[in-house]
């Protein structure tokens, strides 16, 4: 079976991208996972327990994305959670479940992530995992230590009231046994402080960690793990919200037009699903915004293909996959970005990504523009071929097959419109 994706690779490289998309929360997922592996570590010795509990680490806000307010009640009304903030608090535990549970490999790690804001009391009476507990129980401690992490004084300080806070927590909210184990086995250690308040060194030990336990997927489910994260960034707006999963099947049904194998056809449908992914590390004020962009906002949005090829690149994707998702903004005539490559330097795979991406944003509606009918688009980008921006065979190609490519393209984003309304109708 050939197989294209490493899931500790992938998820440490999105997380690595995504730690700082919250100001105030920025490296909160690596500590959380890295706090609940050193308390596992202390209860156990059993790698698919320990793995869990960095996925669900790295994992455990993927909510967050949509439900921006969230993390805010979590904050203030902690430990005096009343029912009502509970319930603002558990929504994007819910789209995170949400999100990752239909996907077989991350399943488990869908349900722990469910339950990371279950207080003790509640996580007995619902009998909710022990991973989610830890979860919690790391995610409470970083929230308290967060804003402490820069200076040594400050840490100093709360490294001492630690133990008074989590007591008056433990009773109700807090496991009491993973509080101890935390408080003998973890707390004591300065190595635990050291890494944990440096975020390089952090970042570091969590690759590190994660390269122990390499899990290798089939292809099928590279596909669908693409999906997962294509999503992901094409829900920040409802305009965009089936942009990938479009681009994919535009730049498959190209592919497959122009006589690629099926393997370079799943390939190309992978890599489309991936073509934004460094979107990530765009601000929402700048891809949402509905008029033009200023210059500054403009250099800034360019940077979302560099950081494609470099979060594709930490997840050692495969070398066609890499080149032909990153490479989607350059022109033949080497004034794209953002390598300025010339047409020798660009492959055909990227180029059909480029015709696939310009056509599926002209025909998609914008809330700063109409959405072009298809052969407007086809028109508009024949003008690209003429610039010598376009590739003319690659367009010819789309033209032939144009009517299937509408076909599946409806069938694609009737599932992400679907899909959207579900994470979403959460918040
Ligand atoms: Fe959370
Ligand atoms: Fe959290
Ligand atoms: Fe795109």
């Amino acid at each position: 079976m050939n197989s294209y994706f490493n899931l500790s690779d992938f998820i440490t490289s999105f997380s690595f991208a995504s730690k700082a998309v919250n100001d105030s929360l920025a490296g909160h997922n690596l500590r959380v996972a890295y706090l609940s592996y050193l308390i596992g570590e202390a209860i156990t010795f059993d790698n698919r327990f320990l793995y869990d509990l960095l996925l669900s680490g790295l994992l455990h806000d993927i909510g967050l994305f949509y439900d921006k307010q969230g993390y805010m009640f979590v904050e203030e009304h902690f430990p005096s959670l009343r029912s009502e903030t509970r319930k603002l608090v558990q929504i994007h535990a819910e789209i995170g479940y949400e999100i990752l549970r239909g996907y077989p490999y991350l399943s488990k790690i869908a349900k722990v992530v469910r339950y990371h804001h279950s207080p003790y009391f509640q996580a007995l009476k619902e009998k909710v995992l022990l991973e989610s507990q830890i979860v919690y129980f790391a995610d409470r401690i970083d929230v308290y230590l967060k804003d402490a992490l820069c200076s040594p004084s400050e840490l100093l300080k709360k490294r001492e009231s630690l133990p008074e806070f989590i007591e008056a927590a433990a009773e109700k909210a807090l496991n009491p046994k993973v509080a101890e184990i935390f408080l003998k086995k973890v707390y004591p250690k300065d190595s635990f402080w050291f890494t944990y308040s440096d975020q390089e060194y952090l970042q570091r030990e969590i690759s590190f960690l994660m390269e122990n336990f390499s899990q290798k997927i089939p292809i099928e489910y590279s596909r669908d793990l693409s999906q997962i994260f294509a999503y992901l960034i094409d829900f920040k707006s409802p305009f965009t919200a089936s942009h990938s999963s479009t681009v994919a099947v535009v730049a498959k049904e190209i592919a497959r037009e122009m006589g690629y194998s099926e393997e370079g056809v799943e390939k190309m449908e992978i890599a489309g699903l991936l073509h934004d992914i460094g979107k990530v590390k765009v601000p929402d004020e700048i891809l949402n915004k509905p008029g033009k962009l200023t210059r500054e906002e403009f250099f800034i949005m360019k940077s979302h293909v560099f950081y494609t090829y470099q979060i594709l690149k930490e997840m050692r994707v495969d070398e066609e996959v890499l080149s032909w998702a990153s490479l989607h903004h350059e022109k033949l005539n080497g004034r794209g970005y953002p390598f300025g490559l010339t047409k020798e330097r660009i492959p055909l795979g990227s180029r059909i990504m480029t015709v696939a991406d310009i056509y599926t944003a002209l025909t998609e509606e914008r809330p700063y523009k109409k959405a072009l009918k298809p052969r407007e688009a086809v028109n508009l980008l024949r003008e690209l071929v003429s610039k010598g921006e376009v590739d003319g065979f690659v367009l010819s190609a789309l033209e032939k097959c144009l009517d299937r490519i509408e076909r599946e393209r409806s069938l694609v984003v009737e599932e992400a419109k679907e899909t959207y309304s579900k994470f979403l109708g959460k918040v």
